[in-house]
């Protein structure tokens, strides 16, 4: 008997911790609204459930053109893409490499990334946070090889081989968000201040009007 009282005291603490934290962000945010216009949620609505088909769960996808400035090209597949997969936490992306194809130095603010090489040779990294030393791990990938990437950190990953690359990733959100560097410092809308560029990257301000002049792509569709 005093088993069973303590199996269900250990129940009901263990519930109470799951319970004791918020829900993450499922989008980049998600501003308090009044009452009367609060029509957007944390994430997406639920649809009827009696409406729910097979077709919501389900999604076809082809190789990406890699014929850009980058050589490469990320098909996500979340949320957005895929309805079923709302409330979640997991997504994919198929990423197709030209022969020196980047997937740029970017970061997945709300999700870790585990990346399989199906094809081709991948150069890939990630550099640690400020606290730890901005430490590069680097790997280069081979055909079967995988690797992960830690939620929020910056990383990339660059065909080294001789022929096309292709790499799946599996990442731990419905909408992990995508911000590549570069782009994000350059290509920022509307741009952000050559005093706080030049400052910031200690370089005369005709080299960040250069930079904030390139047509900076984005791989990711
Ligand atoms: C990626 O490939 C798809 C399919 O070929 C194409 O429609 C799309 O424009 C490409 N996107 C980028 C960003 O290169």
């Amino acid at each position: 008997m005093k088993v069973v009282y303590l199996l269900v005291a250990l129940l009901a603490l263990t519930s109470t911790v799951v319970s004791a934290y918020d829900p993450s962000p499922l989008q980049d945010f998600c501003v308090a609204a009044k009452e009367k216009d609060g029509v957007f949620v944390n994430g997406k609505f639920c649809k009827d459930p009696k409406l729910v088909k097979a077709e919501d769960f389900f999604r076809h996808v082809e190789p990406g053109e890699t014929v850009n400035p980058l050589g490469s090209n990320v098909t996500q597949v979340f949320v957005d893409q895929l309805p079923g997969l709302n409330t979640l936490g997991i997504g994919l992306a198929r990423i197709d490499f030209a022969p020196k194809g980047l997937n740029a130095p970017h970061t997945h603010p709300r999700g870790t990334e585990i990346l399989i090489v199906l094809e081709g040779t991948l150069y890939v990294g990630f550099v640690t946070s400020n606290q730890d030393g901005n430490r590069l791990f680097t790997k280069v990938l081979n055909k079967g090889d995988v690797f992960v990437f830690p939620i929020g950190l910056i990383h990339f990953q660059l065909n080294v081989g001789y022929g096309n690359a292709v790499a799946i990733a599996g990442l731990s959100s419905q909408n992990p968000g995508a911000i590549t560097i570069a782009n994000a410092l350059f290509k920022a809308n509307p741009p952000i201040s050559s005093e706080v560029l030049t400052k910031a990257f200690q370089v005369d301000k005709s080299i960040i009007d250069y930079l904030q002049k390139q047509s900076w792509y984005d791989n990711n569709n």
